[in-house]
């Protein structure tokens, strides 16, 4: 390895460690940190991405292989080595860089650290760690390890509550939400038709797709690429969406003239598609987040349409209700996010336990509050992108429980097509195991008087 490739192998691994103690220490989402990349170049910042990424979704197996290898425990503070040399441990196992250039590499940055003292220590324990696993494939090294955390790289709270709600399937989830998820775009139908759009893909940029047979408007992507390398983003041709979420506007099915409240909006993937299918409707896009909702108004823009901005808590309707009720209602409501872990890798580390009853409750308010927004004979839509009984079918059956004018209505064929077989009382699970969508809950409610 030369020089220049090693400095710029230490840029990109100084970025990663910087965005892993934003995660792990100060508890900020990935998504939130994507300005650290902004200013190296564009092959650091993809290495750096790809590490931070990969340490954040394998972080259980990780400390797993490591921790033998610390014979003192780090103090917090020196969270920053424990990180180089997950770093190190990750690039071993699912990498293909020489193991040899992983350890330099690992021992030059803590060198050029304020924490000199520690590069003995990493060398010894990196080396250590290679002389043991010398000979063995990755997946051998994985099935020695003795905890479960380690071996599904999942926190065990999370390991535990899938195993609670799906018996026969939740070691096939644990693998889905380790693999990386493909890029998957909506195609703006009302510029453009799959078809063309995955032809002129192929033309201009070199990029194969394939379409989610069922799914009118998806094309997943053969590799990810920067949005604006690809022909009619600022064109509004697509925009960036998952399989799973593009059933939300399916299934509401907007008619022209309709009457809409998306009421947990941004960043208005699904307003924006509900209006892709029928631009002839009126949306109201809430969010009680002002700074998500200014993401709708940029979404919404780019592909030219306009829906009506309220920065409101969902459960506080006397702050923002007009008194005109909507035909129909999209909850999208704020979730433990457990259907999208193969995305967000972070969750792992930042969701906790204690978040889940929290969340139930939200979902509960929310779902009361806005039922008497909606009209005699109007549709709700209940929808969350996760995959705990909690949160989804559990709701459901709470929920009818608590009014008498409310009826669970059949899914349409669109997604009934796409049902798992893991049965629900109420609407359809997806799960991220056959790599096409994310895990999604969908239920439909309607009101009967
Ligand atoms: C799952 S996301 C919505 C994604 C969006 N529907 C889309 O397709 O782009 C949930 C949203 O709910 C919002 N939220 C959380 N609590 C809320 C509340 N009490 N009232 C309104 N919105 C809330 C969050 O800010 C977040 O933007």
């Amino acid at each position: 390895m030369t020089n220049k490739q090693n400095d710029t192998s230490i840029t990109s691994r100084k970025v990663a460690q910087t965005i892993l103690l934003a995660v792990l220490k100060d508890g900020q989402s990935l998504s939130s940190l994507t300005h650290l990349t902004d200013n190296i170049e564009p092959r650091d910042a993809a290495f750096a991405r790809m590490l931070s990424f990969g340490v954040l979704r394998f972080y259980q197996q990780l400390q797993g292989l490591l921790k033998p290898y610390i014979k003192k425990a780090l103090k917090s503070k020196d969270l920053d080595i424990q990180l180089v040399m997950l770093m190190a441990i990750y690039q071993i196992m699912h990498t293909r860089v020489p193991d040899f250039a992983v350890v330099d590499s690992a021992v030059k940055q803590v060198r050029k650290s304020r924490k000199k003292w520690a590069a003995n220590m990493v060398n010894g324990v990196l080396r250590n760690f290679l002389r043991d696993i010398e000979g063995k494939e990755p997946e051998d090294v994985i099935n020695e390890l003795t905890s479960e955390e380690a071996c599904f790289a999942h926190p065990q709270w999370i390991i535990d509550s899938l195993k609670q709600d799906w018996p026969d399937s939740w070691q096939k989830i644990l693998a889905a939400n380790n693999q990386q998820a493909p890029m998957t775009l909506r195609v703006n139908q009302q510029q453009t038709s799959v078809d063309e759009f995955i032809q002129a893909l192929e033309k201009d940029s070199e990029v194969s797709a394939e379409q989610v047979p069922g799914l009118p408007s998806a094309a997943i992507l053969q590799q990810a690429r920067d949005v604006k390398q690809l022909p009619g983003f600022s064109k509004g041709w697509f925009s960036v969406q998952d399989a799973g979420a593009q059933f939300a506007a399916l299934i509401m099915q907007p008619a022209a003239g309709d009457k809409i409240l998306d009421a947990c909006a941004a960043p208005g993937g699904k307003t924006a598609h509900m209006f892709e299918l029928q631009p002839d409707v009126q949306i109201t896009a809430l969010d009680i987040s002002e700074s998500r909702l200014k993401r709708v108004e940029e979404n919404c823009q780019r592909l030219g349409f306009n829906p009506t901005l309220v920065a409101a808590d969902a459960r506080a309707v006397d702050n923002w209700w007009q008194g005109e009720l909507f035909d129909k209602i999209l909850l999208d409501v704020p979730c433990s996010a457990m259907g999208v872990i193969r995305r967000h890798p972070d969750i792992k580390s930042l969701r906790r336990e204690d978040d889940i009853e929290a969340l139930v409750q939200l979902q509960r308010e929310i779902l009361l509050k806005n039922w008497d927004l909606l009209k005699p004979g109007g549709q709700l839509l209940y929808v969350t992108c996760s995959l705990l009984k909690a949160e989804n079918e559990q709701q459901i059956e709470w929920f009818l429980e608590q009014v008498d004018d409310v009826v669970s209505e059949e899914l349409p064929d669109v997604i009934t097509q796409f049902k798992s077989q893991s049965p629900v009382s109420h609407g359809v699970q997806l799960f991220p195991v056959d790599g096409v969508t994310d895990g999604f809950f969908y239920a439909l409610l309607k009101k009967s008087k």
